[in-house]
């Protein structure tokens, strides 16, 4: 049976590098306990002084979580959260956080991680120097989803939110005035490009910051593929995760032995038996050692 594992399975370079800060974090407390401990240097060998928190979960995959937490890592679930903690070192997701959160961390003499992908780092820089050129800003994305509430958050002037054609009909702002439009990282780049032709005719001076990352369409057209040319595929993913779901479909589309399981425990293998090629991919919250157990057990 030749297996085949797309590149892009799993995380993404902005989740992976999260997650791998947070453990980074977890030995360097580990190196530091261990000298304080040689060097008795009792002060900062309490637990409380160097406590890891990661304000939200680092990413959407309860074993992850669980790891972390047995590691010493506390999820703050809301500002009340944060605002209780008085020591340690707070770390900030992919996602990114608004300023007033990012200021709040550091006023508290907390120390700051941040693992906020560059990617929107960047539009936080965008978004932060146009509305002081004098620019309202529009984000296109979902207003419920923490990545454009951290977004809009780095704007100094008028900030609007649309995530539909039709919110695109409806939107008014006052003629003539200055404009800049950007979007959720994983936005559908065909829904944005019609949105912003609907809200390019409206007679704003406006620029236009594609601000989509390429990491989805890059794992869905690489799945298709390999689905086209195998006799099985695996998409592997937590059964919630929407982007999973939709490799599934897409999956489904080009190979009809398409299998969808969360851990290798769901594999069936006597499925596979007759198959000459199998691939596989994952979610975007899929770590990387499911995705090589998986591709162990096919290969057995
Ligand atoms: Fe991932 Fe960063 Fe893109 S978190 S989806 S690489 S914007």
């Amino acid at each position: 049976m030749k297996v085949t594992v797309a590149k892009s399975a799993g995380f993404c370079f902005g989740v992976k590098r999260a997650v791998e800060t947070v453990y980074k974090e977890i030995e360097s407390r580990r190196e530091q306990r261990e000298f304080n401990r040689e060097n008795k240097n009792e002060k900062f060998n309490s637990e409380e002084w160097d406590h890891i928190y990661t304000y939200g979960p680092i990413i959407h995959n309860e074993q992850v979580v669980a790891d972390l937490e047995k590691n010493g890592v506390t999820v703050l679930n809301s500002m009340e959260e944060l605002q209780a903690v008085e020591h340690g070192t707070v770390i900030i997701r992919s996602h990114g956080v608004d300023q007033k959160t990012n200021d709040y961390i550091r006023e508290q003499g907390l120390k700051l991680v941040d693992a906020t992908c560059p990617f929107v780092k960047k539009i936080h820089k965008t978004v932060m120097e146009k509305s002081r050129d004098g620019y309202a800003i529009l984000i296109i994305g979902n207003e419920k989803h923490p990545e454009v509430q951290g977004i809009k958050g780095w704007s100094e002037s008028d900030t609007f939110i649309i995530n539909t054609e039709e919110e695109a009909q409806k939107f008014e702002y006052d003629k003539g005035k200055k404009l800049c439009v950007v979007a959720q990282t994983t936005f559908n780049y065909k829904k944005f490009d019609k949105m912003v032709e609907i809200i390019g005719k409206k007679g704003y001076d406006i620029i236009v910051v594609n601000t989509i990352c390429n990491a989805t369409n890059k794992r869905q057209a690489e799945a298709r593929q390999i689905a086209s040319g195998s006799d099985a595929m695996i998409v592997i993913g937590g059964r919630s995760s929407s982007n999973t779901q939709k490799l599934y479909e897409i999956c489904k589309e080009e190979c009809k032995n398409t299998y969808y399981i969360q851990k290798l425990e769901d594999l069936d293998l006597k499925k596979l038996q007759t198959c000459r090629n199998v691939g596989i991919t994952a979610g975007a919250s899929t770590p990387n050692n499911i995705i090589e157990e998986v591709l162990a057990e096919c290969q057995n």
